[in-house]
């Protein structure tokens, strides 16, 4: 064992995906998974004061809507999905003063749609209520910057568009929150000295370092360690751009097919994700695979989901593939 080098992977992974977020590292917590992380700071909120509802998007991922109605002293409300997309008046009127927190996705997995963050902050912070995002179909695509864009708390995991894999993923809690938060869940790491050995008290570590728990997935560290490496090589910005590029080719091309688009048209208001409606899916994303074009089934459709590396050939390859498996 190398226990010494195991955890500089480790520290110096969260220190670059605080960079790539423009979070301060004492910001950052590392977890195993968006659903960990969203359950700690679930049994951590309610104590900081008498609000006891949660707004959350109809189409977020699954595991945020299982946390929320998990907490048996959380009021879950969700706010309906419009064609696919929320637009800001429906923050406006579904926030109120009972309203904890805001947990919304920044990118959702389902189409692409891309949620314009810092203009909901503005509300959700006007109205007395916490801003949790969802990051994980956006970190490594797109420029997040936590502080421009009002974030109170944001998680993602490794695995997407981070170029890692599963089993690690970090949390972003705003410093003088962090400081407000008692884990509901925690372990020796989240202590403020993990080697003083003490069974006998619980001293929180500072900042959002208190949400760390057990041994770090330290493996993971490495491979997140080198991705986060080749993000920040390759540039954010120049991903976001590239990604644009695609995003305007995939959805030119996918219409030009007559292919049915459930993504937004406009490549801004969208991630790389274009997700192509379709009847049988899940049969068709194994068909295209045995054709060699990775792409994912979620529900009713297929999700075109390049990355910076990817070319306009691979998206004409995949949709005309995507066609021609359709059309048989
Ligand atoms: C937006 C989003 N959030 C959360 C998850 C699941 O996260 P985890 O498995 O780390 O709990 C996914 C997985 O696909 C996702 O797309």
């Amino acid at each position: 064992m190398d226990w010494g080098e195991w955890m500089e992977q480790c520290e110096a992974a969260r220190g670059k995906f605080a960079q790539l977020i423009n979070a301060d590292i004492k910001e950052i917590a590392i977890v195993s998974s968006v659903s960990h992380a969203t359950s700690a700071i679930a049994t951590s909120l309610p104590s900081i004061n008498d609000r006891n509802e949660v707004i959350i998007t109809d189409m977020d991922f699954p595991c945020i809507g299982h946390v929320w109605l998990s907490q048996p002293d959380i009021q879950v409300n969700f706010i309906p999905a419009k064609k696919n997309a929320y637009t800001i008046d429906q923050y406006e009127n579904a926030i109120y003063s009972n309203t904890l927190l805001t947990s919304i996705s920044h990118i959702l997995y389902y189409n692409g749609f891309r949620q314009d963050i810092k203009n909901i902050s503005e509300v959700v912070h006007a109205k007395g209520s916490y801003l949790f995002v969802d990051a994980y179909q956006s970190a490594g695509q797109v420029d997040i910057d936590v502080k421009r864009d009002g974030i109170d708390i944001l998680v993602a995991g490794m695995q997407k568009y981070m170029l890692g894999i599963p089993g690690i993923a970090f949390m972003y809690v705003r410093n003088e929150l962090a400081e407000q938060l008692t884990p509901g869940i925690t372990g020796w790491f989240g202590q403020a000295n993990p080697f003083a050995f003490d069974v006998q008290s619980v001293k929180y570590a500072g900042g959002a370092r208190r949400f760390d728990t057990g041994t770090f997935p330290m493996l993971n560290g490495y491979a997140s360690n080198a991705a986060l490496d080749l993000l920040h090589e390759v540039g954010i910005q120049n991903i976001e751009k590239r990604l644009i590029d695609l995003s305007k080719y995939t959805l030119d091309y996918a219409q030009e097919k007559g292919i049915k688009i459930v993504s937004p048209l406009d490549p801004n208001q969208k991630g790389s994700n274009t997700a192509l409606l379709i009847e049988n899916a899940h049969d068709v994303e194994q068909k295209m695979k045995e054709e060699g074009y990775i792409v994912s089934a979620r529900n009713d459709v297929i999700r075109i989901a390049p990355h910076f590396y990817n070319t306009k050939e691979d998206i004409i390859g995949a949709l005309d593939c995507f066609k021609e498996i359709t059309m048989r």
